[in-house]
Formats: structure tokens, C-alpha cells, sequence
């Protein structure tokens, strides 16, 4: 299996708990980067009625909920939401949370969309996964209208990693896909 497909496959074994572990890891820091980033999208673009956002790696949905709680609250009309992640698993998770919503498997390097038809791409916690970014990055210029706008949220490493790096990445690595696989058999 090559490297892309791993990741994958670790994502549709974590589906199940994804979400829980989430909340707790990010100790529920990711939903007010979520806000940030949605609110400051929508003031930066600008427009009250938008026709179409994709959400790549959109996993499990949560940004996709974001966006339309913002949207919501920020009187914003968004007229489609389409989200789009290799891992069936993940996406099967968010159809259940968001039946509305299209979901579509594919990698962010090659995706089945009409070039200049997306006003907001972002990509949440996503990027660190796609291994043939720079390929996604073009794949992002071709899908998005021209004054479109691409966001990406991110955790950096840190420098100096700590005993709570360490932790993080064992629990996420080791931990997190046991328990989902025990969870099925
Ligand atoms: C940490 S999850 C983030 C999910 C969601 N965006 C969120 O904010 O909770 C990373 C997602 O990236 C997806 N992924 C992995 N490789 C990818 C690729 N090449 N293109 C697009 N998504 C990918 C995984 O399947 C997984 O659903």
C-alpha cells in the first residue's frame, strides 16, 4: 500500500470515533478556529449570496456545519455545499450528520468538478494528508472562479515538540485506530 492509501485506510479505521477524539484532543480549540475562519471568509469575500462551497477532506462534516451555522448567522445564503474526502468511512459518518449535503469520494489532486464553478474551497486539518499537494493546489486554482477564495486551517508543529506531542501523536497513531478496530470486530 503506498503512502496516500494508508492514510486512507487509518481514516476510514478511525471514522467511528473520529469525532469524539476530536473534541477531546483539540479540547474544542477547533471549533472556534472553525468560526474564525468561516467568519473572516465570509467578511473577506463579501458577497451575501454565494452559489457554491467545497469542502475538501471534509472527513466526517464538521466544517461543513460551520459553514452553514455562520452562514446562518451572518444572514449569508449559500445555494450548495459539496464535500469531498477519499475516505468513505469518514463520509459516511458526515451523511448521517448532514443528509442534505453531497458528498463525494475523491483526493484533493483530482477532483470531479467543473473548473471555475467553486466562489470557497477550504480544507480543514486536511492538508497534512495529501500527499501530492502541490497537484492539489492546482487542482484548487482550476475549480475555483476567478476572486475565489481558498482556506486552509492547520495545526504547525511545534518546535520544540512536547511530552503532549508525543501523546497526541500515539494516541492518534496507536490508540485511536486499535480502539476503532476493536470497536468493529
Ligand atoms: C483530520 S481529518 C479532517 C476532517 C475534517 N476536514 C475536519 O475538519 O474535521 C483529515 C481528512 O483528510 C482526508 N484525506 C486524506 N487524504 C486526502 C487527500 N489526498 N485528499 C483529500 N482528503 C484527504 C481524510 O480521509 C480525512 O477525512
Amino acid at each position: 500500500m503506498g503512502k496516500q492509501e494508508k492514510i486512507v485506510s487509518m481514516f476510514n479505521d478511525i471514522a467511528g470515533t473520529y469525532d469524539v477524539a476530536n473534541r477531546i484532543l483539540s479540547m474544542g480549540i477547533d471549533k472556534s478556529w472553525r468560526n474564525k475562519a468561516c467568519k473572516k471568509t465570509f467578511d473577506l469575500y463579501g458577497k451575501k449570496e454565494i452559489s457554491k462551497i467545497v469542502d475538501v477532506a471534509c472527513g466526517t462534516g464538521d466544517m461543513i456545519l460551520f459553514w452553514k451555522k455562520i452562514a446562518n448567522e451572518e444572514n449569508v445564503k449559500i445555494n450548495e455545499i459539496v464535500g469531498v474526502d477519499p475516505s468513505v468511512g469518514m463520509m459516511e459518518v458526515g451523511k448521517k450528520k448532514l443528509p442534505d449535503v453531497e458528498f463525494i469520494e475523491a483526493g484533493a489532486a483530482d477532483m470531479p468538478l467543473d473548473s471555475d464553478s467553486a466562489d470557497i474551497i477550504s480544507i480543514s486539518y486536511g492538508i497534512r494528508n495529501v500527499v501530492a499537494r502541490q497537484e492539489a493546489f492546482h487542482e484548487f486554482a482550476r475549480v475555483l472562479k476567478k476572486d475565489g477564495l481558498v482556506v486552509i486551517s492547520e495545526f504547525t508543529k511545534n518546535k520544540k515538540e512536547k511530552l503532549t506531542d508525543h501523546l497526541t501523536d500515539f494516541y492518534m497513531n496507536k490508540i485511536l485506530p486499535t480502539f476503532s478496530k476493536l470497536q468493529k470486530s
